[in-house]
């Protein structure tokens, strides 16, 4: 995924589709950067201390997963999403998109305050402002409380440990049929999550994808609320 090969449109909405060409753009600059600094200090990827060396970098979602999201969420006329995640936006981006058509509303936690607030910015540019509440600080924090009563859509995309603990937090609000998409799930942080989540009482159905950029495979999990 070069600059030069990013697709000259994504959901052919003008200002959706430029934010997220620019975005993809800088990060494609920006990213590899960053993870070499934090990998040369031995930080493992997906872990807490991680992000505050990656407080400059994107780590968004692939092009691919981004337009899963938006399928899923336009597919499944999702309404109420929340994400665990936000960094500047990408991904929000792109649910949010889907839920305008469904007038639907995206709830997103960032733990940096920098970082939400250049996501705030660029989802103005995107003209999606008025669809999503930005929450920052610890998701164990911001998410536990003030969210709608049923969820239909939950993207997993912040430390890796805390999957699990964010999803038990907005279990009870799953409605039956919620879709939940993880990302990273390859990470050695997110086995507590993959284990409860595959147990065969868990309520739930799970399948690995993968999408793949500039070469590299991401790893994932789409699950359906059946309990
Ligand atoms: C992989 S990035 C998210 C990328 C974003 N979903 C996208 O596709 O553009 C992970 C983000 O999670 C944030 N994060 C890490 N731990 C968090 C926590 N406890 N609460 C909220 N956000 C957290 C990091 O600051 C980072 O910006």
């Amino acid at each position: 995924m070069h600059p030069e090969i990013l697709p000259s449109y994504f959901i052919g909405d003008a200002r959706v589709d430029s934010t997220l060409r620019r975005l993809y753009a800088d990060a494609l600059r920006v990213d590899p950067v960053a993870r070499a600094a934090a990998t040369g200090r031995g930080l493992d990827e997906g872990a807490p201390a991680f992000y505050g060396a990656m407080k400059d970098a994107y780590m968004p979602v692939t092009p691919d997963l981004g337009m899963l999201l938006y399928a899923l969420a336009r597919a499944t006329a999702a309404r109420e999403a929340v994400e665990f995640g936000t960094s500047f936006g990408i991904s929000a981006i792109w649910l949010a998109a889907a839920l305008r058509e469904n007038g639907g509303r995206l709830v997103t936690a960032e733990l940096d305050d920098a970082k939400a607030r250049r996501a705030a910015l660029n989802l103005a540019e995107a003209g999606l402002a008025d669809r999503v509440e930005i929450r920052t600080g610890p998701a164990q924090q911001t998410l536990a409380a003030g969210l709608p009563d049923t969820l239909d859509l939950v993207f997993l995309d912040g430390a890796k440990s805390l999957y699990l603990p964010v999803l038990q937090l907005v279990e009870p609000r799953l409605r039956r049929g919620a879709l939940i998409v993880a990302d990273n799930t390859d990470m050695p942080d997110a086995r507590p999550f993959l284990d409860y989540t595959t147990r065969a009482a868990s309520g739930y159905r799970a399948a690995a994808l993968t999408t793949e950029a500039l070469g590299a495979r991401h790893p994932c999990r789409l699950l359906v609320r059946t309990g």
